[in-house]
C-alpha cells in the first residue's frame, strides 16, 4: 500500500451560471473586474483598504493605527472606539430608517411581532439597564439561553450596549451543556425564558436552566423572559421576570464607548473532540467584518426582506442575523420555530406571506426539502426571492441546482459562503453581481481574505490538486484567542502549518481560482493509498435521482487500509433495495471512477447531524466498524437516528 500523502480531488462539476445582467446592474458591486480590482488593494494594500472600508462603521473616537500584527495574535483599529449596539441601533434612528422595521418575528404558533428601529433601541436600553441594575459592568460575561424570539436580539444588543461579553448557549442544549459553559465563561447573569415552541412541543428552557444553575457558584441573577406562559419556578432572589424587571427601570441608557478591542462575545464551539472552545470576537473589526460581508455578500439594500433561518445560538445567528444586519439598517426576518411545523412548506409560506426578497439557509435544510418533494414549495410564490445563500456544509451541486431552480426559480444568483465561527465573517464567497456560479464552488475569496490550499509540509499546490485550506493574512473579524486557553488557540490554529491560519478543511482551488471545499481534514476518507474528502463522495451520490443525503465514511480494512461505506437516505417514496445499491456502487464509480466505488451502502431513515445541522461522520465512522458509538454525543440532534443505524447496521 502506498503512504496516503496529500488529498485528492475527484469529483469535476462544469456549470458556470455568470450573473443575469439585470441583478449586475443593480448590485453593490456590479462586475468580476470590479472584485478584482478591490481584492488586488484589499490584498497588496490591507491597511488602505481597511481604513477605507472601516468607515462603513460608526466610531466614537478613530484608531492610530489599523492593524497590530504580532503573529497569531491581530489587534485592528488600535485604540478607536466604537459600540455594536449604537452601529445596530442609535445611528439609524437620525434618518427615515427610525420607523423602518428591524426586526420582522414570526412564532412557531403563528403569532408575530415587528420592532421598529426606534422600538428595538427602546427595548435594548431597558434590558440593558436591568443589566446594570444587577451589577454587570464593562467586561462581566452574561449567558444567553433563549428561543429564537425577538427578545434574544434585544439581549445580545443590551450586553454590547454596555460592554458585557455574551455567551449565546444555543436553546436546544440541555443542562449539563449549559452548566458547563456558564462556569467556563463565568458568568454572573444568564437572560433565558420560560420554554420555546419547536414541532408543536414546548422546549423546557427555564427547567433547564434550573438544573444547570444547581452548578453554577458565580451565577447571581436569572432575567426570564416569559413567552409560553407554561408553570415554572421563580426561585426567590434570584429569578426574576423581564415583564416585572422592565417597570423598575428607565429606557434610555447610553452605548458606552468600547476599544475596538474589547470583546463583544464569546461562542462556544464543540471540535470533534474535546470541551468546547469559547471563541472570542472583539468589536471593532467583527463590525467591520460582518457589515462589509452583509452588504456585499447579500447585495443588501434598505427595501429588502431578508431572512436568515439560523438560530442565534450559532455564529450565523450572530453575524448575520443580529449584527451584519442590523448595522446595515436591514430588516431581519426571525422565525421561531422548526421548517416542518405544521407542514414541510412553513418556510415557503413565510417567505410569500412577508415577501422575503433574500434567503439564507444550510445545504442540511435543502436536502431536506429535497426529501419531502416539490410539491411543497410549488404551492407558494416565491417571486419576490431575488438572492439566495447557503452555509455550514458543501452544498452538493445537485442540492445546488435544486434550490437555484426549485426555489430560485433559476433567476436567483446563490451564494454559497465558506467561513467559520472563528473567521466571524464570510471568507471565500460569490459576489452575486460579479462572480459566475459554479454549483458546489464557495467561488472566490472576499476582500482582504489571502487563502490558499496547502499540502502537508505547509507548501502551494498547483491547481486542481488538494490539500489543507490556510489563510495568510490576518483579518478583521478573526477570533482572538480561545476564551481563557490562549495555548489551544496557537496550537488549534496556528501550529500545524507555521505563519498561517489553518481551518481545518480539506479543499481544492481550480484553474479559474474557485475553491472547492471537499470535507473536514479529520473526516478524510483513505481508500488503497488515495486519499479522498468526503464531499465528492457523498456529491456524487446526491446526483442520483433516488438520493436526498449522504455520508461517507472510512472502516478499517487489511487490504485496502480503508473500506468505503456510505449512509444514504432516499427520497420519500424510492424503496430501498439491492438492486438499487448495485445502481448507486456503479453510479458513484462512473462519476468519479472506480477508487471511490462504495464497498457498503446503508440505507438510513435519518444521518446523525449536529443541532446545526452537520452530518456527524464520526459517529458513523463507529457504527460502519462495528463498535460502540464513543465520543461526545451531546450536540447530536436525535440520539434515536444512532439506535435505529446500529440496529440495522450488519445487514449486508
Ligand atoms: O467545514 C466548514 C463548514 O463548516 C465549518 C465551520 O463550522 P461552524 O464554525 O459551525 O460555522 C458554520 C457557519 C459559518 C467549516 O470549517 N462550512 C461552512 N460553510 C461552508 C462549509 N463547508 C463548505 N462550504 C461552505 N459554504
Amino acid at each position: 500500500m502506498t503512504t496516503p500523502h496529500n488529498i485528492e480531488s475527484v469529483l469535476k462539476e462544469n456549470r458556470v451560471f455568470p450573473p443575469s445582467e439585470a441583478f449586475s446592474q443593480q448590485a453593490h458591486i456590479k462586475s468580476l473586474d470590479e472584485y478584482k480590482a478591490l481584492y488586488k488593494k484589499s490584498i497588496d494594500e490591507p491597511e488602505v483598504f481597511w481604513a477605507e472600508q472601516a468607515e462603513a462603521v460608526h466610531w466614537f473616537k478613530k484608531w492610530d493605527k489599523v492593524l497590530d500584527w504580532n503573529l497569531p495574535d491581530a489587534k485592528w483599529f488600535i485604540n478607536a472606539t466604537t459600540n455594536a449596539s449604537y452601529n445596530c441601533l442609535d445611528r439609524h434612528l437620525t434618518g427615515p430608517r427610525r420607523n423602518k422595521a428591524a426586526l420582522i418575528w414570526e412564532g412557531e404558533p403563528g403569532d408575530s411581532a415587528t420592532l421598529t428601529y426606534q422600538q428595538l433601541h427602546r427595548e435594548v436600553c431597558i434590558m440593558a439597564n436591568v443589566l446594570k441594575k444587577y451589577g454587570i459592568t464593562k467586561g462581566d460575561r452574561v449567558i444567553i439561553y433563549m428561543p429564537m424570539i425577538p427578545e434574544a436580539a434585544v439581549a445580545m444588543l443590551a450586553c454590547a450596549r454596555i460592554g458585557a461579553p455574551h455567551s449565546v448557549v444555543f436553546g436546544g442544549f440541555g443542562a449539563e451543556a449549559l452548566k458547563e459553559r456558564i462556569n467556563d465563561s463565568g458568568a454572573k447573569v444568564m437572560i433565558t425564558a420560560d420554554g420555546g415552541f419547536r414541532r408543536g412541543k414546548i422546549v423546557q428552557l427555564k427547567p433547564n436552566a434550573d438544573t444547570a444553575a444547581e452548578g453554577t457558584p458565580a451565577l447571581e441573577k436569572v432575567l426570564v423572559v416569559q413567552r409560553t406562559k407554561q408553570d415554572v419556578s421563580m426561585k426567590e432572589g434570584r429569578d426574576f421576570w423581564w415583564h416585572d424587571e422592565r417597570k423598575t427601570v428607565s429606557d434610555k441608557c447610553e452605548a458606552e464607548q468600547l476599544d475596538s478591542e474589547h470583546p463583544l462575545y464569546i461562542l462556544y464551539t464543540s471540535g470533534s473532540t474535546g470541551k468546547p472552545k469559547g471563541i472570542q470576537h472583539t468589536t471593532g473589526g467583527y463590525l467591520v467584518g460582518t457589515t462589509l460581508t452583509t452588504k456585499y455578500v447579500f447585495d443588501l439594500k434598505d427595501e429588502d426582506i431578508y431572512f436568515c433561518t439560523a438560530d442565534i445560538g450559532w455564529v450565523t445567528g450572530h453575524s448575520y442575523v443580529v449584527y451584519g444586519v442590523l448595522s446595515n439598517g436591514g430588516t431581519s426576518l426571525m422565525y421561531e420555530g422548526a421548517p416542518d411545523t405544521p407542514n414541510p412548506d412553513r418556510w415557503w409560506d413565510i417567505i410569500a406571506k412577508y415577501k422575503v426578497n433574500i434567503l439564507y439557509t444550510a445545504p442540511t435544510a435543502v436536502r431536506a426539502f429535497i426529501k419531502w418533494g416539490d410539491d411543497w414549495p410549488k404551492k407558494h410564490d416565491l417571486s419576490s426571492l431575488r438572492l439566495l445563500g447557503s452555509v455550514g456544509e458543501p452544498i452538493n451541486p445537485e442540492a445546488w441546482m435544486w434550490y437555484y431552480n426549485v426555489i430560485g426559480g433559476g433567476r436567483c444568483p446563490i451564494v454559497d459562503t465558506w467561513w467559520q465561527t472563528e473567521t466571524g465573517a464570510h471568507m471565500i464567497t460569490p459576489l452575486p453581481g460579479a462572480t459566475p456560479l459554479k454549483p458546489g464552488s464557495g467561488s472566490l475569496p472576499f476582500f482582504g481574505v489571502d487563502a490558499a490550499i496547502v499540502d502537508d509540509d505547509g507548501k502551494e499546490v498547483p491547481a486542481n490538486a488538494g490539500g489543507k485550506l490556510v489563510i495568510r493574512k490576518p483579518w478583521p473579524s478573526m477570533l482572538r484567542t480561545i476564551y481563557k486557553d490562549h495555548d489551544r488557540f496557537v496550537n488549534t490554529y496556528w501550529s500545524e502549518v507555521p505563519g498561517v491560519y489553518l481551518a481545518g478543511d480539506g479543499a481544492r482551488r481550480d484553474e479559474d481560482g474557485y475553491f472547492w471545499i471537499v470535507g473536514r481534514i479529520d473526516d478524510v476518507l483513505n481508500v488503497a493509498g488515495h486519499r479522498l474528502g468526503t464531499s465528492e463522495v457523498e456529491s456524487a451520490l446526491v446526483s442520483h435521482p433516488a438520493v436526498a443525503e449522504a455520508a461517507a465514511v472510512g472502516r478499517p480494512d487489511e487490504l485496502k487500509g480503508q473500506a468505503l461505506v456510505v449512509f444514504i437516505t432516499l427520497k420519500v417514496g424510492v424503496p430501498p433495495t439491492d438492486a438499487l445499491k448495485k445502481e448507486l456502487r456503479d453510479h458513484v464509480a462512473r462519476e468519479i471512477g472506480p477508487i471511490a466505488r462504495p464497498d457498503d451502502i446503508r440505507f438510513a431513515e435519518g444521518l446523525p447531524k449536529t443541532r446545526s445541522g452537520k452530518i456527524m461522520r464520526r459517529i458513523l465512522k463507529d457504527i460502519a466498524a462495528g463498535a460502540q458509538v464513543k465520543g461526545d454525543v451531546t450536540t447530536m440532534e436525535d440520539l434515536n437516528v444512532v439506535a435505529k443505524l446500529s440496529a440495522s447496521s450488519g445487514d449486508e
